[in-house]
């Protein structure tokens, strides 16, 4: 359905506006001169109007007489100075208003202009910058300009989000091609290939489901769809939890817990179990067979907090205030081949946040990471 524009309604002047409140308290004076006038008449006629038996006798016997009696009070004089003032005030209200209105008049085209240099305003031009030439307007423009800075950046990063993520769809489905044109030519009568081909195609499948889950995740956060169930928890109980669960799934690492003090806390359980499960899944990632993996309740300055430790292969000081960047994958862990997109901090970093929570890092290349969740 098409969009209905508002029309807008012609500006009326203020000058215009001066001149009829001008007109109305010249025709409020107009009124207090004619009651006057009549009360002044009946008192000059008063006298001639009853006679002295008390009788009341015509004051004008015929159009003479009123001639004459306007003439003896100077009557028409008294009009017409009457009429002068009536006049005079008209325009000395006029121009009193006008001068008083004069400032919003000076608004008005200013918000004008204002209006059309927004309109000329581009969110794809980085350097174009809002002025109207208005000293007034100086803090609006700041205010404006800081606005469009900020919806640039969001603009350019819903553009890269969208980029990345087709970038980092584009390869499992490449190889799912791949794989299906190889069975196509060669693949119904070899076993061998069938089967390599059956296998990268599942495993390929399963990468790219959870790439759509974990951008369908972030897409529902950004767009506030995303609600906490909220309720009361022991943190020492959930990490007891997810390290017996991970120590099971992953047997080539060592788990380990410690905190035996209860660590209360209130969140949404589940979300915060899937932001640990994000921190033990990149410790085991990034940590070679055989490793340790300790994951901690504790209380950090008197908020309740957890951490997850490893004995892998650490973040280089200059990489860490990129990792919970969306699809940020530092060098060493793309040519240690381990996969993954670089979403899954960018999701525990959106949960913690929900939760009032922060990140502490400590890491050493090559000696390991420690990642603490600090929670509100
Ligand atoms: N425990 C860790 N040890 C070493 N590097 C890490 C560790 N945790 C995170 N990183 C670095 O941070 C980057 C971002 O981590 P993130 O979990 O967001 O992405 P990913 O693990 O590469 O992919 P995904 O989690 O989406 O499968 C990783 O690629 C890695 O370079
Ligand atoms: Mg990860």
């Amino acid at each position: 359905m098409a969009k209905k524009r508002r029309r807008r309604e012609k500006p009326v002047s203020t000058g215009s506006i001066a001149f009829r409140i001008g007109l109305s308290s010249g025709f409020s004076l107009l009124l207090i001169f004619i009651v006057l006038d009549v009360v002044l008449f009946c008192i000059s006629i008063l006298p001639s109007l009853i006679d002295e038996t008390g009788n009341i006798q015509p004051v004008f016997n015929n159009y003479n007489d009123f001639y004459i009696f306007i003439r003896e009070w100077n009557i028409d004089i008294l009009l017409r100075v009457e009429g002068i003032i009536v006049l005079l005030w008209v325009i000395f209200e006029t121009l009193k208003v006008r001068a008083r209105l004069r400032p919003l008049e000076d608004f008005g085209d200013a918000a004008l202009k204002l209006e059309a240099a927004i309109d000329k305003l581009s969110p794809d031009e980085e350097d174009q910058k809002l002025e109207t030439g208005y000293a007034e307007l100086a803090g609006l423009e700041t205010a404006v300009n800081k606005l469009m800075t900020r919806m640039r950046d969001s603009y350019r990063q819903q553009a890269r989000f969208v980029s990345d993520a087709s970038h980092e769809l584009r390869t499992p489905i490449a190889v799912i091609k791949g794989y299906a044109d190889l069975l196509d030519r060669w693949g119904k009568t070899d076993e061998k290939i069938l089967e390599e081909s059956i296998e990268a195609i599942k495993s390929e499948s399963d990468s790219m489901q959870h790439l759509v889950e974990q951008l369908l995740f972030l897409a529902r956060g950004d767009s506030g769809r995303t609600t906490l169930n909220v309720t009361d928890f022991d943190v020492t109980e959930v990490m007891k939890e997810v390290c017996e669960e991970s120590a099971m799934i992953d047997q080539a690492h060592t788990y380990l817990f410690e905190g035996e003090e209860p660590v209360p806390a209130s969140g949404d359980v589940s979300l915060i179990k899937q932001a640990t499960r994000i921190l033990i899944e990149n410790a085991s990632k990034y940590t070679p067979e055989g490793g340790e993996i300790k994951l901690r309740s504790l209380n950090v300055n008197g908020h309740p907090a957890f951490s997850v430790q490893d004995s892998g292969i650490g973040i280089s000081e200059s990489d860490i205030p990129h990792i919970f960047d969306r699809f940020y994958r530092s060098d060493d862990s793309r040519s240690k081949q381990t996969g993954g997109s670089g979403l899954g901090l960018a999701i525990a970093k959106w949960i913690v946040e929900r939760h009032g929570g922060h990140f502490e890092i400590i890491s050493r290349k090559d000696i390991g990471t420690r990642i603490t969740v600090v929670l509100f």
